[in-house]
């Protein structure tokens, strides 16, 4: 794989003035769809939205979000589908995995739904990414609408078609690009997340600054106050921007060749965390939160970036109510047992990991990085 760097594009995403309209849209030709974003969607759900033609519904969600939203859901499908049916799994990152998949296909075959029937994945990105798999799969390919309640599904996983379930032995190990035909992103639904979820989706939206955009870094830093209030304004705002950031990024480059790598900063340290503490003892986002930090000390000792850099990277981090250092997952070889689960790593190449850095603010470059380096990031970065 080349150095992302040579692949960017001269043009970047258009600037945050720019960011009027209340849709985003995916352009992937015949596979384009728009993101909606707004207070109060699931209201509106059954006149205003182009969904999918379907011969049934399936919602797919989980036992804390249906029964704050399902109802709702349900009553406004009713009036689009000639038959609404529910599935409800159980929650967290631990239930991601086949045994879970495998209720979404019991309930689509009991039900009898056929190719015509349209799943909506109402949930975080727990629930978006084993929906987009099962809509990938089941009777190989059935529409599917993303309904994401949290902040980290609205700014990120609900976008792009990424799907998979984990593997013990690695996150995501097991999935599809699959895109959804629409993506609704209520901000009202935000209001019930709690405040450590809330944290863990803005370690999401804080990524975009480092990697595309420092206007938007600036702005976070004015903002980050606003968002944790959950200031509906200030919340539109970053939903909007990481949507058109994560748009331009997919638009150009769906599979992964290159350039959408740059979307998983701190994600390669992020997700060792995550598989070496056990699924959901860390959440995804405060995963992400410390492995951005060793991933900007990593830059910063390749001589990428300045000191003053990863400091104010670091400060609105913590301020996002975000660990910044990551855990101790191994006493006897910590280093060497972060080295071992970041080889397992989607972007590792005949086992060598390769980070994504920053080359200079607002530029991201993949690359490897000498073990004996990395191995002083990660004694220097966790506690
Ligand atoms: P999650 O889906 O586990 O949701 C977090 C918690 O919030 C859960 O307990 C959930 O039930 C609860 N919840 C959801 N909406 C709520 C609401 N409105 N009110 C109250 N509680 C609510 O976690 P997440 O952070 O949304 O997503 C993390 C997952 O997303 C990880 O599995 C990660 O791998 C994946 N991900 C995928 C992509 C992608 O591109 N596909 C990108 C980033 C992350
Ligand atoms: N969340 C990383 C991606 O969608 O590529």
């Amino acid at each position: 794989m080349p150095e992302t760097a040579d692949l960017l594009p001269a043009s970047r995403p258009a600037s945050f003035a720019g960011t009027a309209s209340p849709t985003v849209s995916i352009d992937l030709g015949d596979r384009s769809y728009g993101i909606e974003i707004g207070a109060g969607l699931l209201d509106g759900l059954q006149e205003d939205l182009d969904l999918p033609h379907g011969t049934s519904a399936l919602i797919v969600t989980n036992d804390t979000v249906g029964p704050l939203y399902g109802a709702a859901v349900a009553e406004a499908l009713g009036k689009r589908y000639p038959v609404v049916h529910t599935v409800t799994l159980p929650d967290g990152e631990e239930f991601k995995g086949w045994e879970t998949l495998q209720r979404i296909f019991d309930a689509l075959l009991a039900h009898g739904c056929d190719r015509k029937a349209v799943l909506f994945a109402l949930g975080g990105g727990v629930i978006g990414d084993m929906t987009g798999f099962a809509a990938a799969t089941y009777m190989r390919g059935v529409p599917f609408v993303q309904i994401p309640t949290t902040l980290l599904a609205q700014v990120d996983s609900s976008v792009g078609g990424k799907t998979a379930i984990n593997h013990p032995l690695g996150k995501n190990m097991v999935g599809a690009f699959y895109q959804p035909r629409l993506v609704v992103c209520d901000l009202a639904t935000l209001d019930t997340l709690s405040a450590r979820e809330m944290s863990a989706g803005l370690a999401e939206v804080i990524k975009y600054g480092p990697i595309a955009d420092m206007e938007f870094m600036d702005w976070l830093d004015a903002s980050m106050d606003a968002l944790r209030a959950r200031d509906r304004a200030a919340l539109a705002h970053a939903v909007r921007r990481s949507c058109e950031i994560k748009a331009w990024v997919v638009g150009q480059d769906e599979r992964e060749g290159g350039l959408r790598a740059i979307l998983n900063f701190g994600h390669t340290f992020g997700h060792a965390i995550e598989a070496g503490m056990g699924y959901g003892v860390w959440l995804h986002g405060e995963g992400v939160g410390a492995g951005m930090v060793m991933a900007a000390e990593l830059s910063r000792r390749l001589g990428l970036v300045d000191d003053a850099f990863v400091q104010r990277l670091v400060a609105l981090i913590e301020r996002a109510g975000l660990p910044t250092k990551g855990p101790v997952i191994d006493a006897s070889d910590n280093a060497g047992r972060y080295l071992e689960l970041m080889r397992i790593d989607k972007k590792s190449e005949a086992g060598e990991i390769r980070f994504v850095l920053i080359d200079g603010p607002g530029k991201a470059v993949v690359r490897a990085a000498p073990d004996a380096l990395v191995r002083e990031v990660i004694d220097a970065c966790c506690a």
